[in-house]
């Protein structure tokens, strides 16, 4: 049993020698010289960096984290919220849901720190304890979120590119010109559903699952659920051949970025295009600390960035405390910014592009006063309803998610990397399959909810909240993530000039966002409605006694919590996001607030472009790494070929 692991540890990180040489800088280097240099190898900086290298020009990628070879938290997909939790990958972000402390502390996950990177989660901490507000995970590594994400992929919607047509007249982003990128991002990136058997072989489980489809009229004849439910779950969500596709409810099994039950993405994309010997330089265990401009003539132009060299550099890492050795680089045609939500607009702030006051309390001179950098940012909205059962889920007999010898899902795991159906409960991400809902509240017609159930006690994010998903194996979720919300109001601020600090985070939840044309309660009332059809799922689960699954308790929000007022604060108190974005946006060229042009060209300066998360003027679709992988295809595009 020992043998097999050995070997794929082994036959991995041989791979990522090969590919990706060590950094050795131990002297200040000034005298990099390349025509790209891309800041951050993420969803948007990492497929981008590959395309252009394809195309012969020499590109410098910059990650402050490093990759993470042979690491299984990240292959492993039954990992996915452990991974979160690795100290190697991950950065500590906190924010605030409100601004108003006293209503952001009504979250039973507000976290307060006691220590150097040490929290007290809750109500009533330690007297001298500071408060932090809510975790929002974030990675640094080779590959970005991507290789700590929960792999689930879900393509955008036709409305959430044709509305970019329509904002700024470029008409290269309507929907039916975009799909040529998602081709582009199928070259390289392989995705695939968990294999039904491994879900059906946990009678339980498919219990639950069939309650979930008979909510969505697909529910399976009693007598025979199981094989009903199997058909059910080839429905692929992201059916290109269904012209309708976007509108079509449903319920369906998740794809999820990983080949033969392994993650793979963005990291090994990189890897594969250094190997095959295209000028991709990738300078890891770098951050980034400022961009440099040419002033001398009449728009300033990037000519290249400012760096430290060191690992773990960035505050929000548990590893850091290094100071890091100086170097710089330079770009003979552009600098783009790939740094996520948060980072991008912080680098940028500090290299002078933003709220030319914000910058001015900091005693950074203004290179183009753009206000707004770091506003209009978006996230979803999600919650959970969550039961627990006398009895434990088969499916997880044995898991102690924590790759540790005593481990007795990972050998099934090792031990069939060819056959999906063989590897057992962690080739799937824990969840095992959704409902797709167009809630009476949406825009348009356009799905709006995503209802997801699995064998998992998910709140929502704090320290250690993957050890506490997954405590006990007694536990069922059904868990919302809103999509398309219409609150715009989030903003991203320094908190100081020093660039190893991280930025002030408000999301500015419900009532204290966007709140013209009754947005905020549109959108609550849109998770109510979710809530209420999660419990219809569970009360369907009985309909299916057949399959002998034990009664459960609700937990969260419990029995006490009924009427649409009591589930509206439950939710306004513990609702969370992941898909942080939109905190550079593209725009219009009259909207003052437009920081990109639809080239996601920088407002006021030459030679600078930002491609992440950021991009984007609305949230788009449901889930947020399809769409960045296509906007980073297209931005390769648009650099290539102008
Ligand atoms: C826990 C979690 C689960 C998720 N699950 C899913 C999912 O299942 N499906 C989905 O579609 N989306 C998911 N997401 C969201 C998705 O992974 C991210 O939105 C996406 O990766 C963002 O891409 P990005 O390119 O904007 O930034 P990132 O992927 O964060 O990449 C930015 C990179 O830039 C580097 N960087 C930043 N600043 C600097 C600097 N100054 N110098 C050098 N390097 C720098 C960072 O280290 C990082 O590697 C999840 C996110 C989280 C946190
Ligand atoms: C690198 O540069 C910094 C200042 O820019 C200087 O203090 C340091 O001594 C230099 N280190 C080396 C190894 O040259
Ligand atoms: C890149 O350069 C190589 C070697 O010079 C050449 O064979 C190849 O055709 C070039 N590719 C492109 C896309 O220009
Ligand atoms: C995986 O992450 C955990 C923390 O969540 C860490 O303790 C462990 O060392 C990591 N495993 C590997 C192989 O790096
Ligand atoms: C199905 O479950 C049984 C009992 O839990 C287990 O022994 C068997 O290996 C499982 N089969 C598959 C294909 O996962
Ligand atoms: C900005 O500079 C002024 C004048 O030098 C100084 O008084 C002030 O403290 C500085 N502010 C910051 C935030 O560094
Ligand atoms: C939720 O369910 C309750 C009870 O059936 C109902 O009164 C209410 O209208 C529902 N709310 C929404 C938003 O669907």
């Amino acid at each position: 049993m020992k043998l097999p692991q050995l070997f794929v540890a082994f036959a991995l990180a041989a791979l990522g020698q090969l590919a990706i040489a060590a950094p050795t800088a131990t002297t200040n280097e000034t005298d990099l010289q390349y025509e790209y240099i891309i800041v951050g190898s993420g969803a948007g900086g990492g497929p981008l960096a590959c395309r252009l290298a394809m195309a012969n020009h020499s590109v410098l990628l910059i990650e402050a984290g490093n990759d993470q070879n042979g690491n299984i938290n990240i292959s492993v997909p039954g990992y996915q919220a452990v991974v979160t939790q690795d100290p190697k990958l991950r950065w500590d972000m906190f924010v605030n849901h409100y601004q108003d402390q006293e209503r952001a502390m009504r979250d039973p996950k507000y976290t307060y720190e006691i220590g150097p990177y040490e929290y007290h989660v809750g109500p009533d901490p330690p007297a001298d304890a500071t408060p932090l507000g809510i975790l929002y995970p974030r990675a640094q590594a080779l590959g970005g979120c991507i290789s700590h994400n929960a792999l689930i992929w879900i393509t955008p919607h036709a409305s959430d590119w044709n509305n970019i047509a329509q904002i700024t007249g470029d008409n290269s982003w309507v929907a039916t010109n975009m799909d040529q990128y998602l081709d582009k991002v199928y070259e390289w990136l392989p995705t695939e559903p968990t294999d039904p058997t491994i879900l059906l072989n946990d009678t339980m489980l498919t219990q639950h699952l069939a309650g979930g489809a008979a909510v969505m009229g697909v529910g399976p004849d009693p007598l025979n659920a199981v094989t009903g439910l199997a058909n059910t779950l080839l429905n692929d969500p992201n059916n290109r051949a269904n012209p309708a596709r976007d509108s079509t409810q449903g319920f369906y099994q998740i794809p999820l970025i990983m080949n033969a039950g392994t993650r793979t993405a963005v990291r090994e994309h990189i890897q594969s295009t250094v190997a095959q010997g295209y000028p991709l330089t990738v300078r890891q265990n770098s951050f980034v600390t400022k961009i440099n401009f040419d002033t001398s003539g009449s728009t300033p132009a990037a000519t290249g960035v400012e760096f430290l060299d060191g690992e773990y550099l960035y505050r929000a890492s548990p590893l850091s405390g290094g100071t890091g050795t100086p170097g710089s680089a330079t770009a003979s045609k552009e600098v783009i910014i790939s740094g996520g939500t948060y980072n991008t607009v912080q680098l940028l702030k500090l290299s002078g592009i933003g709220p030319a006051d914000e910058l001015q309390s900091f005693n950074i001179s203004t290179v183009s006063n753009l206000p707004g950098v770091g506003t209009n940012m978006q996230d979803r909205y999600e919650i959970p309803v969550n039961v627990q059962h006398g009895n434990d889920f088969n499916i997880l007999n044995g898991c102690t998610f924590d790759g540790k010898a005593h481990d007795g899902c990972l050998p099934k795991w090792e031990n069939n990397p060819y056959v999906l159906a063989q590897r057992g409960a962690y080739a799937t991400n824990g969840l095992a399959a959704t409902m797709g809902v167009n809630s009476k509240f949406a825009a348009d017609s356009d799905i709006d909810l995503y209802i997801f159930g699995g064998p998992v006690d998910f709140t929502g994010y704090f320290p250690q909240w993957g050890d506490a998903a997954v405590a006990d194996h007694s536990h069922f979720s059904w868990y919302t993530l809103k999509a398309h919300t219409r609150n715009k109001a989030g903003t991203v601020q320094l908190r100081s000039a020093d660039p190893l600090d991280t930025p002030l985070i408000n999301f500015n939840y419900f009532d204290t966002g966007t709140t013209e044309g009754g947005a905020d309660n549109l959108d609550l009332q849109a998770m109510v409605q979710a809530i209420n059809m999660s419990r219809e799922a569970l009360s369907q689960y009985y309909d299916y006694s057949i399959l002998l699954g034990d009664s459960f308790t609700e937990q969260e929000p419990g029995p006490a919590v009924q009427s649409d007022d009591d589930i509206g604060q439950y939710i306004k108190d513990r609702a969370w996001g992941h898909h942080a974005s939109c905190s550079c946006p593209i725009g219009a060229d009259d909207d003052p607030n437009a920081v990109l042009d639809s080239q996601f060209r920088v407002r006021g300066v030459q030679n600078l472009r930002v491609v992440d998360a950021s991009v984007f003027p609305a949230i788009p679709g449901i889930f947020i790494q399809a769409p960045i992988l296509m906007v980073s295809e297209k931005a390769a595009d648009v650099i290539l070929n102008g």
